[in-house]
């Protein structure tokens, strides 16, 4: 018989892997709380202008990696690369922005992008993120790079290097462009293929060149830290100030860019020294000063970072970073029922226990009491109940403790208040 595998790039989670997805998501909630953070949850998949006008349409993401296809009126749709283009959309389109601004929102859900798949790179992955929205001085910038890294250091991580940058805003950015294009054109043939189309489309995407050629000719580009207009030196200056009163470590990665159009002045991503591979960027983000306007909201400024949960996991499993599982230390108690003519007064406990928040199962399925037993154990229950005729006819609870092999005997009708208070 066929059996299907999951598509090329997509992953089933369960088991060990809920835990950590849980431990990363519950982290990331708690954090984002602390700093006044609300939810936002927007669809999967948006109009395909949503992303070509705000990613760019010379971007990587948009010219090879989109999931687009058309819907039966023959509109072009896109499964989300990624997660700001729809919360600005949502902001603009729900007039969102109010007089209280900023507005923090994060996010948590799939993104999809068509990329070649290796370890850490996924065609369905999740991201973990936050937008402030209507923010424009560079207190906001240090204090979301403050939540980013607060975040993994909450995880657990500890050989995080944090690289931040400024790519200007646009009018320092055309003067630049128009500075580095003078640099590389003399280069000519010696720059890579994908390197001559950039110079042609998308200057500052050469400094995502992998190959060693074009790095080489790279390091002695000019960098943009010295065309920065007067207001956009002053504003980067600021958030490295904030970052050294934070005690946040950073590198000044001038070379760094990021794949999106929509960025200006501030741009950041963590990295782990960890991973040695291409996809040792756990989370990035940066300022978006004109997007809003650009979707026909009003001119206010904007930042925000998103953060890989695959890779994030991937790396804790790797590093052996432990997680608290929540209710690790709750008591759980597995109920054995010796047969199905004793289901009601099962039901009965069944409910009890359920209604009073106790964790509790059974197998409606027994074969073998013994068996069932030691599996309860090996699965981490911490009491036994077994139901059998003489319990049924007296209201009678033996209740096992399977860490000190104690046992406790009750009547759970007279005794509910005993029966809670030893499972609590
Ligand atoms: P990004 O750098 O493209 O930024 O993605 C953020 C994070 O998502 C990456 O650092 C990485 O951990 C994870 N990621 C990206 N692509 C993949 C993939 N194919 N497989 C697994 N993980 C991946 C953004 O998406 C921006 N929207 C961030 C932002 C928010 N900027 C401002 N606000």
């Amino acid at each position: 018989m066929l059996i299907y595998n999951s598509p090329r790039g997509t992953s089933d989670y369960y088991g060990e892997d809920i835990k950590y997805i849980d431990f990363i998501t519950d982290t990331a909630k708690n954090i984002f709380k602390i700093y006044n953070y609300k939810e936002i949850i927007t669809p999967h998949f948006e109009h395909t202008e949503v992303f070509t006008r705000s990613i760019g349409e010379n971007s990587e993401i948009v010219q090879k990696e989109m999931f687009t296809f058309p819907d039966k009126k023959g509109r072009s749709l896109t499964l989300r690369p990624e997660g700001t283009a729809s919360v600005v959309r949502a902001i603009v389109e729900h007039k969102l922005y109010g007089e209280n601004l900023p507005l923090k929102l994060f996010y948590i859900g799939d993104m999809f992008r068509y990329e070649r798949p290796q370890k850490g790179r996924m065609r369905e992955f999740r991201q973990v993120g936050i937008e402030a929205i209507g923010s424009d001085g560079p207190s906001i910038d240090a204090e979301v790079i403050w939540m980013i890294n607060n975040f993994f250091k909450n995880l657990g991580f500890k050989n995080l290097l944090l690289y931040v940058n400024s790519i200007g805003c646009r009018e320092c950015r055309e003067k630049y462009i128009e500075i580095l294009e003078d640099y590389l054109k003399p280069f000519g043939k010696d720059l890579c293929h994908d390197c001559v189309n950039r110079l042609d489309k998308n200057t500052l995407r050469v400094f995502d060149c992998k190959t060693s050629g074009c790095k080489k000719i790279l390091e002695n580009a000019p960098k943009i830290s010295n065309y920065l207009c007067r207001k956009c030196e002053i504003h980067l200056r600021k958030v490295f100030g904030l970052l050294k009163v934070l005690d946040i470590p950073y590198v000044h990665a001038e070379n760094l860019v990021r794949g999106f159009d929509y960025y200006t002045r501030t741009i950041f991503e963590v990295i782990s020294t960890d991973i040695d591979s291409a996809q040792n960027a756990l989370g990035g983000g940066g300022r978006y000063d004109n997007l809003i306007e650009e979707f026909g909201g009003p001119k206010i400024s904007s930042i925000g970072f998103a953060t890989g949960l695959e890779r994030t996991m991937l790396l804790m499993k790797d590093l052996d970073i432990d997680i608290e599982e929540p209710g690790k230390n709750q008591k759980k108690i597995y109920v054995i029922n010796m047969s199905a003519d004793f289901d009601e007064y099962l039901f009965g406990i069944l409910k009890f226990f359920r209604q009073n928040k106790i964790i509790c199962d059974t197998n409606f399925n027994i074969k073998n009491v013994s068996k069932e037993i030691k599996w309860a154990q090996a699965q981490g229950y911490s009491h036994i109940v077994v139901i059998g005729e003489n319990e049924v006819d007296t209201n009678k609870l033996i209740i096992k403790d399977l860490d000190n092999y104690t046992q406790t005997e009750l009547n759970w009708i007279n005794e509910k208040s005993r029966l809670l208070k030893l499972l609590r």
